[in-house]
């Protein structure tokens, strides 16, 4: 039976696309071999987001329970997921037209978990357009107050969730797929620095 790797279905990557990451393993990088600036950059955002995408989920919580007040929420709020719904897609963009490309095509044994990722976008691409509606429900609600906030705020919470859930297995599978990648070959090599 194939086993099923979808987004939320797998636990990490398949061992027929760890072959460059058992000779570079995670607690490796950057310790016994330097990555480069693209490397570095990229690592860097992946970072942000994931640190912005919890942040998310953690003020949400905090408003529903009282810790937060409604307006003050809502200047903290509105600009960080505007920024991050819109630097996610924008992220994903380069890398499904600029990286995984020129990746898939120097590593023809890895192209498969390239596809993987780009199918991961898909998923992660319909999880920020429910998000960012239901961000607009929610910040509805704020308004409002009473029932509407409550109902709105646990429905972004859950929208939030798994959005994050997806996105730190995602972020996860890409760093062991590239960065092995780019430490065995050299951004210039690659073309990529
Ligand atoms: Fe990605
Ligand atoms: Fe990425």
């Amino acid at each position: 039976m194939t086993p099923d790797l979808t987004l939320f279905a797998r636990a990490g990557l398949p061992d027929d696309l760890k072959l460059l990451l058992a000779r570079y393993p995670r607690e490796s990088w950057g310790r016994d071999h330097t990555i480069g600036q693209m490397g570095s950059f990229w690592l860097q955002r992946h970072d942000m987001f994931r640190e912005l995408g919890s942040g998310l989920v953690t003020a949400t919580h905090e408003l529903r329970e009282g810790r937060m007040e409604a307006g003050a929420f809502a200047g903290w709020f509105v600009p960080r997921i505007n920024f991050f719904l819109s630097q996610l897609e924008g992220h994903h963009q380069i890398e499904d037209q600029h990286y995984f490309p020129v990746f898939a095509a120097a590593e023809s044994r890895l192209k498969h978990g390239f596809d993987l990722l780009d199918e991961d976008h898909h998923v992660i691409h319909d999880l920020l357009a429910a998000n960012a509606q239901s961000a607009r429900g929610f910040l509805g609600g704020l308004q409002s107050g009473g029932d509407a906030l409550k109902r709105g705020s646990e429905d972004y919470a859950r929208n939030a969730e798994q959005l994050l859930k997806g996105l730190l297995r995602h972020l996860e599978d890409e760093e062991d797929l590239i960065i092995p990648l780019i430490l065995d070959r050299g951004e210039e090599a690659l073309g990529v620095s």
